[in-house]
């Protein structure tokens, strides 16, 4: 039998693949309760040590309960000395210790020092012994040892907390069993160099949603690598919102071509891929996403979508290029001039020209220069902030048109106000301007009442129903409605879907993105007919 002593706390160290700064405080907390309480540094509870040489032992098991004895201040600790190697007392560790200082982490980092400290590198019984006496599967430990060899590359220049994050965002890393090593890799390449847990959230849904891609696999292979949309995603530079819509329009183009006997243009679709699925630009790499759809589409011949009259530009450039007298309405939501901070969607930079000089030059000009676009008889329809009526109004009745009415939509929630020298926004208001003498085609009252948008493609998102009520009001079928100031693309949406023809901008690339596959790739019925 082990024989117990009580040895010197100073002269006892803790065990090579254990790392203190992993404990989370409630663990630390529940057994200095533990010790406090109960007492538990008696004799039952004695610490497993092996001798290192020169009265000097290592913990095999208790290294919780050294760490916290020493924190309070014991001088000696009940020991039980046992006579093995290094590589035994790490087994031993692994096979003994209790289930919350089992992290993945830590038996990665065993498994570590096992392969290359102590038994040499990918010894294939050490691993089965590691995964028998741990009762982890092959595949899981292999990627423990890897979130374990980039902890360890970085642990020495992180503070406490840096660490403690980081060996989370290992454990939650060992815990992605489904996604392919590659795109595993990729995650533990980011996190080894950067802490940001929201992208890398991002990221992880954005694989999740990738990998539920029907036939995802054939265009991984041909032109986007997991690893590369990955790493893009993680520098911002594409999402979800493109992948998708881009993945779903192949799929339907392979199949057209397969069903229509024209299955040997589906190597030149993929040699075309290759060739220009990416460009890079000022240092930045782009998913052409939007020349993707719009090639398979030019290969079916069924291009009646078309951004052509939905351009990544600023409001005045587009409001500009149209034809005089051609455009039944404009229903349009520019910047408010309010210094606007999403709460609700945190890292969104600001909205563009959302200073209130260069938001009332924008509403100015937008009315300079849209009066002769509009048809004889027709509507403005316009958002603004009520900090800015006046403005508003006179840049528009300096251009000509006559102020009609005003509305109002009345939200589920309330946006900015500071309860001190105005109350909380729970309204929206638009002006209805007009040029002659339109007449108003549907809708009794001057007010509307929906719930905020759910599906936050934009932080000032509008309800889809309401604006197609808008619609209907001011425009039939087949007219031009245009928005130049298009954010998620909502207003040209509910166009699309009471069948007028469209045209608008937006000045941010990220907003025209989203925009995009908002009007011309969401669903299948969107017959988009932009002029
Ligand atoms: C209030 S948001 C529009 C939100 C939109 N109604 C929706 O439902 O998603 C105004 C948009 O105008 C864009 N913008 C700002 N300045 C612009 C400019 N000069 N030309 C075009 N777009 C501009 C901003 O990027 C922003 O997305």
């Amino acid at each position: 039998m082990n024989q117990i002593r009580m040895i010197n706390i100073e002269n006892i160290s803790a065990p090579p693949c254990d790392r203190s700064d992993f404990y989370e405080e409630h663990i630390i907390n529940k057994i200095r309760k533990d010790i406090e309480e109960n007492g538990n540094l008696d004799l039952s509870h004695a610490i497993i040590v092996r001798e290192i040489g020169n009265n000097q032992y290592q913990i095999v098991n208790g290294n919780l309960r050294y760490i916290l004895a020493k924190k309070i201040g014991i001088e000696k600790l009940p020991c039980i000395v046992k006579n093995i190697s290094e590589t035994d007392g790490i087994y031993e560790f692994l096979s003994e210790n209790t289930q919350h200082e089992l992290t993945p982490l830590v038996v990665g980092l065993a498994g570590l020092l096992i392969e290359n400290g102590l038994g040499g590198r990918g010894n294939v019984s050490d691993r089965t012994r590691l995964c028998r006496c741990t009762g982890i599967d092959k595949g899981s430990l292999s990627k423990y040892i890897s979130a374990a060899t980039i902890y360890k590359h970085v642990e020495n220049n992180l503070n406490c907390d840096e660490k403690r994050s980081l060996a989370r965002k290992c454990s939650v890393l060992c815990k992605i069993k489904n996604f392919p090593n590659e795109t595993w890799f990729s995650f533990a390449k980011y996190i080894a160099n950067n802490t940001d847990a929201e992208k890398l959230t991002k990221s992880i849904n954005l694989v999740k949603t990738v990998e539920s891609i029907e036939n995802n696999q054939v265009w991984r292979d041909c032109f986007f690598p997991f690893s590369k949309m990955v790493e893009m995603s993680l520098k911002d530079q594409t999402g979800e919102m493109t992948i998708k819509p881009t993945f779903r329009e192949l799929n339907k183009t392979v199949e057209v071509l397969m069903e229509s006997g024209r299955g040997d243009e589906i190597n030149d679709l993929k040699q075309w891929l290759n060739e220009n699925a990416f460009r890079v630009q000022g240092g930045r790499t782009f998913f052409n996403f939007r020349q993707i759809i719009n090639h398979c589409r030019d290969i079916l011949n069924v291009n009646n979508h078309t951004d052509k009259n939905f351009v990544n530009c600023d409001a005045i450039e587009f409001v500009k290029s149209l034809a005089d007298e051609s455009v039944t309405a404009c229903i349009s939501d520019p910047p408010f001039g309010i210094n606007f901070h999403d709460i609700g969607i945190s890292n969104t930079s600001p909205i563009v020209n959302d200073i209130p000089e260069q938001a009332m030059k924008l509403y100015e000009n937008l009315a300079k220069n849209l009066y002769a676009k509009m048809k004889k008889n027709s509507y403005v329809v316009v958002f603004y902030s009520p900090k800015f009526i006046v403005p508003v109004v006179t840049a528009f009745v300096n251009a000509q048109f006559t102020l009609s009415d005003q509305m109002t939509w009345v939200k589920n929630g309330h946006g900015q106000g500071n309860l001190i020298s105005s109350p909380l926004n729970k309204c929206e208001h638009f002006f209805i301007f007009k040029k002659g003498n339109p007449v108003w085609l549907t809708g009794a009252y001057n007010c509307f009442v929906y719930p905020v948008p759910s599906n936050r493609l934009h932080p000032m998102q509008k309800p889809i129903e309401m604006i197609e009520s808008i619609v209907d009001a001011v425009s039939s079928p087949n007219d031009l409605i245009i928005d130049p100031f298009c954010g998620s693309g909502t207003i040209l949406k509910a166009c699309l879907n009471k069948n007028r023809l469209i045209a608008g901008a937006e000045i941010d690339e990220n907003f025209y993105n989203t925009a995009y596959c908002n009007l011309f790739c969401d669903d299948e019925s969107n017959v988009a007919v932009a002029i």
